[in-house]
């Protein structure tokens, strides 16, 4: 197991350039959020677009609009719910606050023809397990991001964690994909080795938390970063964001927004 610190986080982490432009840092589109849940998409986008990600689209129904206008307006919104006419985009970002539906699920089949990668998360994962859809359909590159629920819904019932650590290896290297499996000490594992997070704290324990992430991994991967170190960093900045909160609020206080405004100081 490989301890993801300061350490080994400055051994990929790359530096802003400073002659770089908004086109140097890519577009995520990111698919979250539905009329009582937009939360979740305000919270995936704010905190995607403070990793640094250059442009962000945000997909969400005409009477959505106004929501993210005002919550977001660094953000661009798109009402078509076509994903190939979402042009110039580089990475897409899916799941957070979307449903188990129908519409969820129409979603996850434009995918098909997709050749972005993709972050799946929350009901894009629910959505693969309720609807017994096929990995051999992905022939993208993909990340997934479940909570323990989320991740025996998908494969199995698991007794301990550590049983559920080795069927993410397994499944990671047979799928070829990255698996983060979120708790309170969340892993990274490609199948060739598992990365453990060292950051983070109980007040993360609170609905949202997993939004954010969701929103920080799509934006380093479209800033350029392997899937995998895309995870590994969001993950890490993640609970150190959550950690530098501490300064100021209790594990019982910090709200997710008060996270995402110290992503900053856990870069520094
Ligand atoms: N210590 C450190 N980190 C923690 C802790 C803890 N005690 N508890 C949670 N976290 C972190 C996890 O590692 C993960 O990154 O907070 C995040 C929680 O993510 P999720 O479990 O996905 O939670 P979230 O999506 O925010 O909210 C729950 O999931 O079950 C669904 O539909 C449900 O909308 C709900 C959502
Ligand atoms: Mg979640």
């Amino acid at each position: 197991m490989i301890q993801v610190n300061q350490e080994f986080i400055h051994s990929f982490y790359k530096r802003r350039n400073r002659v770089s432009n908004k086109g140097n840092h890519g577009h995520a589109l990111l698919i979250a959020g539905s009329s009582s849940k937009m939360g979740a998409a305000i919270i995936a986008a704010k905190a995607c677009l403070r990793s640094g990600v250059g442009l962000l689209t945000l997909t969400c129904s005409e009477k959505e609009k106004n929501v993210i206008f005002n919550a977001i307006p660094e953000a661009m919104i798109s009402t078509d719910f076509e994903i190939k006419n979402q042009f110039n985009c580089n990475v897409i970002g899916i799941g957070p606050g979307i449903g188990v539906n129908q519409f969820s699920l129409n979603y996850v089949y434009q995918l098909y023809d997709n050749q972005l990668p993709v972050v799946f998360d929350a009901d894009a994962l629910n959505v693969i397990s309720s609807y017994h859809l096929d990995w051999k359909n992905f022939k993208f590159p993909f990340v997934i991001t479940p909570h323990p629920k989320e991740f025996d819904r998908l494969f199995e019932t698991h007794a301990t964690h550590e049983a559920r650590m080795e069927t993410a290896v397994k499944k990671a290297l047979e799928l070829n994909t990255v698996i983060v499996l979120k708790s309170h000490q969340t892993i990274i594992t490609d199948g060739h080795h598992i990365y453990i997070n060292t950051t983070g704290n109980a007040g993360l324990a609170k609905g949202g938390s997993g939004d954010a992430l969701t929103g920080m991994i799509t934006s380093f991967i479209a800033q350029g970063y392997s899937l995998l170190h895309a995870s590994i960093l969001g993950v890490y900045l993640h609970g150190l964001a959550a950690d530098i909160t501490l300064e100021t609020q209790s594990e019982e206080s910090m709200l997710i927004t008060d996270v995402i405004q110290n992503i900053g100081k856990a870069f520094k």
